[in-house]
Order: C-alpha cells, then structure tokens, then sequence
C-alpha cells in the first residue's frame, strides 16, 4: 500500500524544511498584489442567504476551548447554529484599509497563513430545521450556502469512512478542503504544511463554538480520498478534502443516497496556475484507496510517555468569562509584542486549556500527538528557559535554565515577534513512530493535531487579553535546540504568546 510507502513525506518533509529546503527556490518572490481571490465563487447555482446570529450564548472561552461533549443524545443543529458555526470557523470578522495596490482587505474568523485563506468548508447533511437535505458550499463572502447537491447523501460519507460510527450517527458533517495553489503562490511547495496549519485553527474554531452548543462532534481523518473529492465534484489535482467533522446526533437511520453523478457546475476563481507537484505527490501517497485500507488505517495510536523529572507544577488558573464568540471577533494575530511579562497563571491557563485532548478517530481520548515544548523568555513566577511540558503531570520539566531570547528569535525564521514575545512554544512529535503507525497520512494528522492545539492557544491567549502569533521556524535548528529531550522529534506549527506593543 503505497500509504506506508514513506519516503514520500520524508522527501517532501525534509525538502520544504527552512531555510534550504531543496524543493524550495530562494529567489521565489510573492507581491500581495497577485493575492489570488480567497474563496471559491459558483457561478450559475442556486444559493440560500443565511442569516446570521452573532450574539454570545454565555459560554466562556475558556470552557469552549477545553470542554468537549460525547453525547449519544439526539442533538441535531438547526440552520442558525450550523451558521453560527461556519461563521465562527471561517467567516469574514474584520475588514481593514491598507495603502494601493492592496486596498480593503478581510481578515476571517481564524488566523492563516498569508492572509490567503486557501481552506474552504462545505456541509452535507440530511433534513435540518431550515435547510433541506444536500451538499453546500460556504461561502463566507456573500454568507451563502451554495447549493451542490439535493437530497441526503450522508451514505456516501458513511461508506467511504468505511462504516465510522461517529459518521452513521450525525446530521450533519463538515468537509474541509484545501486549494493548493491558493496559498503554494507565496510559500511554494511549504503549502501542504500550511494546508494543515490553517485548517487547524479554523477547526479549534469550529470545535469551541460547537462545544458552547454543547454538540458533540468528531473529526475523522480516515476516508477514500476519491470519494468524497467526487461527493463534492473536486479537480483533485487543484483542490482535495483534507479531513470531516461529524456534528451531533441522531436516531433516525441514514436513507439510501440518490445517485452519484457528475455536477459540472462552473466555479471560478483567480487561483495561481503555478502547481507544485511535490505537493499533488505528498497527497496522493497519503490518500487511502478504498474501504479495506481505511479500516486497516483506523486503530489507536499509543502516544508514549516519558518519565519527567524536576516538575514544576502548573499554576492555578486565571479565568475570564469573555464568551467565544467575543473572543474570536477580537482575535488577530499580534504585530508586535511588547517584552513585559505573562505570568505563570495565565500560562497555565493557556497550557491546560488548549490541551485537553481531540476527539478524532486517530487518537485515544483527551489526547494530543504532539508534545509541547516552550522557550520561556519573560513569565513572572517561571524561571528563563526551556520547557517539555508534561501534559499527564500537568507540570512543566525544566531543561535548560537561562536566557534564550535570541535563540526563541532566530528559531522563528529570525522574526522580531518570537524575540519579543513573553512565550515561544513549539508543537513536536516523532514523526517515524507517527508515520509507522498511520503512513504517509500520519503526516497530514500530526500537522493538523498540531495546528489545532495552536488554535486553540490563541483563543486561550485573547480570552486572556494577551497576544499570539502563529509563526514559522527553522526545522532542524528547533530540534537541535531541544535535544536531546526532542531528539527524533519535528516541529509540526509553533505560536508565540505575549502582551502586545501598544503600537500594534
Ligand atoms: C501557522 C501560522 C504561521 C504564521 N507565521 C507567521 C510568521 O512567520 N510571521 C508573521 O508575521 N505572521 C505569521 N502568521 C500570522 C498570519 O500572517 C496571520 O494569521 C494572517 O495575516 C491573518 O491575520 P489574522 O491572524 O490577524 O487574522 C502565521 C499564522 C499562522 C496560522
């Protein structure tokens, strides 16, 4: 199975590593200007206007980011949750002028890389109170639904998960999809990370929001590629479903799906027509062919566990009741961070919070597959250092005492905002063991794990009124800087939390 062929990510992984990534050009520039269009526009399609519900329903962030339900109990979102929530995940939360040739630009509900927004979501469902059933497309531009598909096709999804219950049992699933060459403009063939950094902080998003709902939800990274590319009439080559979440519940069986035909309905937008094929390889050889290598694939990963010295315990934590969905309106990344201190509560907070565990058909429950590692520039009640941070224990294991404010700087790609920051934390884990178990397609649910542990930092930071950057690194410098705890270890997204600069 070419699935556990794994050269292919360790040619793609090692080749877009920074800064000399052989399947990356050094004299690739980007101008703001050529920003493709970012979002998908249907021509000639039916679309339903959605009406939307932005008022807080009382949940704080904090409890939306770190509580997760798993009820067997009938919960079915109607149509103004199931906006609330793509609103929330990737809807349009600020517009901001900047000087010509960019002019007005808009900024979504999650942080992504370049401003690029190459990830679109799309829904099927069966009937819900106030829309039929079908396959949508979101439309974050226009607040639209665009019709794809009429009827219930639920089974189409229940078959190419190969029988996933979570999938049997829920009313509605999301599929998140990545354009390529929306984001591979800019940063070239590093794109496929990025498809699973910015479709994790949309998802951190989409899973505290659905949490304030009290749903329950599961993502599902196991499915035949092709079919649900065809469920949603992709060109695989230029745009590929990358993973599903399943909302709540239901009783009622799945009916029969009506048949799959092509759609052919014209979609346009001024996508780069550069393509990058590492990237079409890194998919294709991580995609599952059929039901039989999907049932094979889904088994439980055992993450292992270190035995952690000179624990310091983490600290009480400080609590906000800011709602969710106040926090995602002001959230946005920070320009600049100012060198004052966090302090070792918030920290905590932000640590706890953020880690609580996914509930994905590839993990053991309120798990993670990343580890945490920290460079701890300026936190009040912390010593200077680095950290692994021992989630099981809920402490952090001192591993190097001392000032590393130009090491944080310089391992950010040499960015001012690392070295500024209060807390640089870098997510890592050993990719050999992860690809042993999972294939090229551990590759895809390491970033995404990843990612959307990031984004929920940056929820936890702004429910804190602090600061947060996802940020870009120099691969093997991190790993170096962490051994020999991180040995065999690769940094899969990494976020740097702080006080902003008044300035920014
Ligand atoms: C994974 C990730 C990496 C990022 N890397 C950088 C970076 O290296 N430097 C930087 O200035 N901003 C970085 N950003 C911030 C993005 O530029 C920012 O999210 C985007 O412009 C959208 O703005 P917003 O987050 O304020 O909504 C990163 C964001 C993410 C999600």
């Amino acid at each position: 199975m070419k699935n556990y062929d794994v050269e292919c990510t360790w040619h793609y992984h090692n080749g877009t590593k920074h800064p000399n990534g052989t399947l990356l050009s050094r004299s690739h520039t980007y101008h703001p200007a050529l920003r493709p269009t970012p979002y998908k526009i249907y021509k000639n399609i039916q679309k339903i206007s959605l009406s939307l519900d932005k008022e807080p329903i009382g949940i704080s962030a904090l409890d939306a980011i770190s509580n997760i339900y798993d009820s067997k109990v009938e919960i079915i979102p109607d149509l103004n949750v199931l906006t609330r929530i793509l609103y929330f995940s990737g809807g349009i939360t600020k517009k901001i002028k900047f000087p010509p040739p960019i002019g007005e630009f808009e900024f979504r509900a999650a942080s992504c890389t370049g401003a690029l927004y190459h990830i679109e979501i799309y829904v099927v469902c069966s009937d819900i109170t106030g829309l039929s059933a079908g396959v949508y497309h979101f439309d974050p531009k226009e607040l639209k639904l665009n019709v794809l598909r009429k009827g219930d096709f639920r089974q189409v999804l229940v078959n190419a998960t190969a029988d996933e219950e979570f999938v049997k049992q829920a009313p509605v699933t999301l599929i998140f999809t990545d354009v390529f060459s929306r984001n591979s403009i800019k940063y070239q063939a590093r794109e496929y990370r990025h498809a699973f950094w910015d479709c994790g902080t949309i998802i951190a998003n989409t899973l505290s929001i659905i949490s304030a709902h009290k749903i329950s939800s599961r993502l599902i990274s196991g499915f035949v590629d092709s079919q649900i590319n065809n469920l949603l009439d992709l060109d695989s080559n230029k745009e590929a479903s990358l993973v599903t979440l399943s909302i709540g519940c239901t009783n009622k069986p799945i009916p029969q799906s009506p048949t799959l035909v092509p759609i052919n309905i014209e979609s346009a937008s001024s996508d780069s027509d550069v393509d990058y094929p590492e990237i079409n390889s890194m998919h294709d050889a991580s995609s599952l062919c059929d039901t039989i290598e999907v049932k094979s694939w889904r088994k439980h990963f055992v993450k292992p566990q270190y035995a952690a010295t000179d624990l310091i315990s983490l600290r009480t934590e400080t609590l906000t009741r800011d709602t969710i969905e106040k926090v995602i309106l002001r959230r946005g990344s920070t320009r600049a961070f100012s060198h004052d201190s966090i302090n070792f509560e918030e920290l905590s907070t932000i640590l706890k919070r953020s880690t609580n565990g996914i509930d994905a058909d590839f993990l053991c429950r309120n798990n993670i597959l990343n580890d945490l590692y920290l460079i701890v520039n300026k936190v009040d009640g912390l010593p200077s250092g680095s950290y692994h941070y021992a989630r099981e224990r809920d402490s952090l294991q001192l591993l190097r005492k001392g000032d590393f404010r130009e090491t944080s700087g310089n391992l950010g790609l040499d960015q001012d905002l690392p070295h500024d920051a209060s807390v640089t934390i870098f997510l890592m884990v050993n990719l050999q063991k992860v690809l042993e178990s999972f294939g090229n397609r551990g590759y895809r649910i390491a970033q995404l794990d990843a990612a959307i542990t990031g984004g929920r930092m940056y929820l936890a930071a702004y429910a804190l009124n602090l600061g947060a950057t996802g940020l870009t690194f120099y691969d093997d410098l991190v790993t170096n800087f962490f051994s020999p705890h991180a040995k065999n270890k690769d940094t899969m997204f990494m976020i740097a939390l702080g006080k902003k600069a008044k300035s920014s």
